[in-house]
């Protein structure tokens, strides 16, 4: 299935070979929606400047040139060389009747291509706060929509599962108890268990051995770093507990990431030594300051003093930096990446672009993979300053989610309690979750939003709620019909043929989140869906239909309208209740 958008680019595009010959066959129209016509191509003004021509001329050898005439009425040329294009009724109801026999509603499948991706990333023994759920959402919903492409999605959680905090982690952990309550608060409060162990050190008290406990942290390190058996069993559990509180978290979100995907830092310990003398040997990286750095040119800060990216500290520690080399070469080598995602937050863009940069000249990313950031912007509270609870601690994310699954349960409970309070309890968690999911996929992944649950959980705007709310409506609609039949869709009013255009442009939308990597394309086009669908309902009545060819057409555009919600909303992650 093509949508109109491209059978008209495809005709446009053999007008002007007709026209003008092959060489412009390649020029791309731009259609967009308008209100003269379903779409206005606009090509002619850029071709007209290169022919040094009247873009009017231009227009009209184009339409003369048009065949389009099983698609659309007679073109006309409208303004300053604009070629206006209204599709046929019975075209668009023929399309649709053939997208609602299609099990992938139109989307296409590409090219595959290996796409490994990286998101959500926590960090061990530490809470994950709003920005690791928003990197988690949105890297889900890519990573789905990719994979629904035809893509091979490599997820990869790049968990911070290393560094020197992790002596001190250890001996609080042996302290505690390796079985003891308090190491369990790893699986459910970390930061709980991460400050203690803060405290500790901090404290500094003598253990029997008369050693202080910040000298036992540092000894730890030192044996971590070393490989002893016994620091790395126990370093191992601190991983083990960690994974179960994100896996608790992923579960309570519906994320696809299971422990197959972790790929930590330490993973790439064993090549961070090599990394470094491969980029000393071949001049990229020099030592500045008993520190081993790569200069980049361009890359300035202050005064326009180099920015460096070191790669090895002068007390021969590697860092952030040189993890990340490490997983351009991994992702490169061996995974065979076509194209690689880093979805992580914006603060970290200038590092990304060093380490792409690096990764190129070192030859570990040749120029056929493309390398993205898919920068994620911060996540605000009310006063405009990071989201922080109002006694100045960071938001615990678990509290967060259950906030919205109770505000939802609340509303569930005023508006339908009739509902048994089982099934209630379950749409309530599918409403409460889509809710704040799609609060981070609704708006460009890119900019800064407000955090605010009142409005996320809220049945009325661009919101989950609203969508999912529509998509129970048509379900009841459905139910009350019986059955769907295998209806030829025709077209009677105008609200069924802007029904239709909407239907048939989703292929196209999914295709352009996947190469845009824009999740809130398909958002606004779910809601526009949601919102055309009621402009049909209120306008057409559907089980009334005035003759039955008429009714089974427009269940048969009911079904295909829910079809394409559920779908859009399972490619963002979020799942459709059966009622609401
Ligand atoms: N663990 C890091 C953090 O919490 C994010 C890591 C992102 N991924 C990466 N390959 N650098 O900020």
């Amino acid at each position: 299935m093509t949508g109109p958008v491209d059978v008209l680019t495809d005709r446009l595009r053999r007008a002007l070979g007709a026209a003008f010959g092959p060489e412009h066959a390649a020029t791309d129209p731009v259609l967009r929606p308008s209100q003269f016509a379903d779409f206005q191509a606009n090509v002619a003004l850029a071709l007209a400047k290169r022919l040094g021509s009247n873009p009017r001329v231009v227009a009209e050898a184009i339409v003369e040139h048009l065949d389009v005439a099983d698609v659309c009425l007679a073109p006309a040329v409208s303004g300053p060389g604009f070629v206006n294009l209204t599709l046929r009724g019975d075209w668009l109801a023929e399309q649709s009747t053939a997208l609602a026999g299609d099990p992938r509603l139109g989307v296409p499948v590409e090219e595959p291509q290996v796409v490994p991706v990286d998101y959500s990333a926590p960090n061990v023994a530490k809470e994950m706060h709003v920005g690791h759920l928003r990197t988690t959402v949105v890297g889900d919903a890519l990573a789905r929509t990719l994979e629904h492409l035809g893509h091979h999605v490599v997820r990869q959680n790049h968990i911070g599962d290393w560094g020197t905090p992790f002596g001190m982690l250890i001996e609080h952990l042996l302290d505690v108890g390796e079985d003891s309550e308090d190491a369990k608060l790893l699986a459910s409060d970390p930061n709980a268990f991460y400050q203690a162990a803060r405290a500790e050190f901090d404290a500094d008290a003598p253990s029997a051995s008369g050693e202080g406990f910040a000298d036992r942290a540092r000894r730890r390190v030192v044996a971590l770093q070393a490989g002893d058996p016994d620091t790395l069993r126990l370093w191992q559990e601190l991983i083990d507990l960690s994974t179960a509180y994100f896996n608790s978290i992923y579960t309570a979100l519906g994320v696809t990431l299971s422990d197959a995907d972790l790929a930590g830092e330490s993973t790439y310990n064993h090549e961070l030594p090599g990394i470094c003398e491969e980029l000393e040997a071949a001049g990229i990286a020099t030592m500045s300051e008993g520190a081993l750095c790569v200069f980049l040119d361009g890359y300035t800060g202050r005064e326009g003093k180099p920015v460096p990216l070191i790669i090895r500290k002068s007390d021969g520690g590697y860092g952030y930096a040189t993890t990340d080399l490490a997983t351009i070469r991994h992702r490169v080598r061996d995974l065979h990446a076509d194209r690689i995602l880093y979805v992580i937050g914006a603060p970290q863009h200038l590092h990304l672009q060093m380490v792409f940069e690096t990764a190129r000249r070192a030859g570990w990313l040749p120029d056929h993979v493309e390398v993205v950031h898919v920068q994620i912007g911060n996540v605000l509270g009310s006063d405009g300053k990071i989201l922080k609870t109002r006694s100045g601690a960071p938001v615990r994310l678990r509290s967060l989610l259950e906030e919205a699954v109770e505000r939802a349960a609340a509303m569930l409970a005023e508006a339908r309690p009739e509902i048994p309070e089982a099934d209630r309890a379950l749409i309530a968690r599918q409403v409460g979750i889509g809710a704040v999911k799609y609060a981070d996929l609704s708006v460009a992944h890119d900019s800064e939003y407000t955090f605010d649950l009142e409005r996320m959980v809220s049945q009325t705007g661009n919101t989950a709620p609203y969508l999912q709310y529509a998509a129970a409506r048509i379900r009841s609609i459905l139910r009350r019909a019986g059955s769907t039949p295998d209806a030829a869709i025709v077209q009677t009013e105008e609200a069924e043929r802007d029904l239709m255009l909407e239907l048939l442009r989703f292929g196209d939308v999914v295709a352009g989140v996947g190469s845009s990597l824009e999740p809130h394309r398909l958002c606004t086009y779910l809601f526009d869906l949601a919102q055309t669908f009621t402009a049909f309902y209120d306008r057409c009545p559907v089980l009334k239909a005035p003759e039955p060819a008429v009714r089974d057409s427009r269940l048969r555009l009911c079904a295909v309208t829910l079809a394409v919600l559920e779908q859009g909303l399972a490619l963002l992650g979020i799942s459709t209740p059966e009622r609401m």
